[in-house]
C-alpha cells in the first residue's frame, strides 16, 4: 500500500484554490492508501506570529477537513507540532543542505515580494518540508502545482544524505499534482492565494460570498457582446464546479452574446452552495463538539510520532547521533 502525505499551513482561512488544487486530492486518496495530513503550524510560524490567531486556524482546519469528509480512522489528522520528529528530522537535513540550494528558493522570493518578513524560517522552509515528506517514507504527495519546487528539493535532501551516508535509507517521494487544476483564480485574476486578499473561502456563505463573488474582476464587455469563456476568471471558477453539460450550456452562453457577467457571477454562486451548502450544516454540528476536534488532534499525533519513531531511530543511529545497534 502506498504512503500518502501532504500539509496544509494554518497562515488564515482556506479557500476555493486549497479545496481544488489540494484538499479535494487529499479526501479522494484518504481511500486509496495509508495517508497522513497535517496542519503545517511550524511553517505557518514564519507567517503568523499572534498565537491565538495561528491555533484558532488550527481548529478551523481540522473542522474543515473533518466537515468535508475527512474520516479520522483512513487517514492519520495532526498538528505537526504534535510530532517532535519533523523538527529532529529537519535539523539533521539541514545541516545536509547547500545554503545555494534556499537561494533557489521561488517560494521565498515571492513570499518576500508578498511582504513577509525575511527570517530564517521562511529561508529554510523546504528543509522542514522535506523532513515532513521523508520521515513518513511518503511515496505520494497530493499537493498544488505551486509546491513542484518544493518536491524537488525534498528529493534533493534525500540522495544528498543517502549520498553522505552511503545507504538507501529515504525513499524519493513524488508529487502529485493535477494539471487541470493546478493553479486556481484569486478574484483578481493572480493565483488564489491568503496572502493576496483574493481569496472565496470554502465555508464562507450569504451575503459575505455574494460580495466576494460579485467582486470577481472581468473585462468590461456590455451585456450584448460576445464573450470569452476561457479568459474570463468567472468562467474558470465556474469550470470547476459544473458539469459537462452545464459548462457547455454556459460556454455557449458566453460567446453567443446578451449573457452578462452578472449572469454568471450568479451561476456561479448558485454552484457553490450547491456544491457547499451539505457541509456548511456538517462543519456547525462539529462546531459543537470541541473536545472531540482536540482528541482527533490528539490521537492522529499519537499514531503519526508512533509511526515515524523507528525510521527516526535508524537515521539518529546512521548519523552517529546514538550507539549503534549491537
Ligand atoms: P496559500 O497560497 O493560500 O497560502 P497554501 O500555500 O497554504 O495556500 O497552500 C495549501 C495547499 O493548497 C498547497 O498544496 C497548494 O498547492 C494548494 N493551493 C493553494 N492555492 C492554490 C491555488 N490558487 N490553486 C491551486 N492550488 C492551490
Ligand atoms: N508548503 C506547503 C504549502 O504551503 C505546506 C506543507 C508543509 C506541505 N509541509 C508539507 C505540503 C509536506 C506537502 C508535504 O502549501
Amino acid at each position: 500500500m502506498k504512503t500518502i502525505l501532504s500539509g496544509i499551513q494554518p497562515s488564515g482561512t482556506l479557500h476555493l484554490g486549497n479545496y481544488f488544487g489540494a484538499m479535494r486530492q487529499h479526501l479522494a486518496h484518504q481511500e486509496l492508501g495509508d495517508a497522513y495530513y497535517f496542519i503545517a503550524n511550524y511553517h505557518a510560524l514564519t507567517s503568523v506570529t499572534d498565537g491565538k490567531a495561528l491555533w484558532q486556524n488550527t481548529l478551523n482546519i481540522t473542522l474543515d477537513y473533518l466537515a468535508l469528509g475527512l474520516d479520522p480512522n483512513k487517514a492519520t489528522f495532526f498538528a505537526q507540532s504534535g510530532v517532535p520528529n519533523h523538527a529532529v528530522l529537519s535539523w539533521i537535513l539541514g545541516t545536509l543542505c547547500p545554503v545555494s540550494l534556499m537561494e533557489k528558493g521561488v517560494s521565498y522570493k515571492d513570499k518576500i515580494a508578498a511582504g513577509l518578513s525575511p527570517n530564517i524560517g521562511l529561508f529554510t522552509y523546504p528543509v522542514l518540508q522535506a523532513a515532513d515528506i521523508l520521515i513518513y517514507q511518503a511515496d505520494l504527495v497530493p499537493v498544488g502545482a505551486d509546491q513542484k519546487q518544493n518536491l524537488e528539493i525534498a528529493r534533493d535532501l534525500a540522495a544528498k544524505f543517502n549520498h553522505n551516508y552511503g545507504e538507501e535509507v529515504f525513499k524519493q517521494p513524488e508529487p502529485l499534482i493535477l494539471e487541470d487544476v493546478a493553479v486556481i483564480p484569486g478574484r483578481d485574476g493572480r493565483k488564489m492565494s491568503k496572502s493576496y486578499d483574493n481569496t472565496i473561502g470554502i465555508f464562507e456563505e450569504g451575503k459575505a460570498l455574494k460580495k466576494k463573488v460579485m467582486s470577481i474582476q472581468t473585462d468590461s464587455k456590455e451585456l450584448e457582446e460576445a464573450k470569452d469563456p476561457d479568459s474570463c476568471n468567472v468562467f474558470a471558477l465556474i469550470k470547476l464546479f459544473a458539469g459537462e453539460e452545464k459548462k457547455a450550456e454556459i460556454a455557449a452562453a458566453y460567446r453567443a452574446g446578451g449573457y452578462g457577467y452578472g449572469h454568471a457571477k450568479n451561476a456561479l454562486l448558485t454552484l457553490i452552495n450547491e456544491k457547499f451548502e451539505p457541509y456548511r450544516e456538517k462543519r456547525k454540528e462539529l462546531e459543537k463538539r470541541p473536545d472531540y476536534i482536540l482528541d482527533v488532534l490528539e490521537e492522529g499525533a499519537k499514531k503519526a510520532q508512533a509511526k515515524t519513531n523507528p525510521f527516526v531511530d535508524k537515521v539518529l543511529t546512521i548519523t552517529g547521533l546514538r550507539a549503534p545497534k549491537l
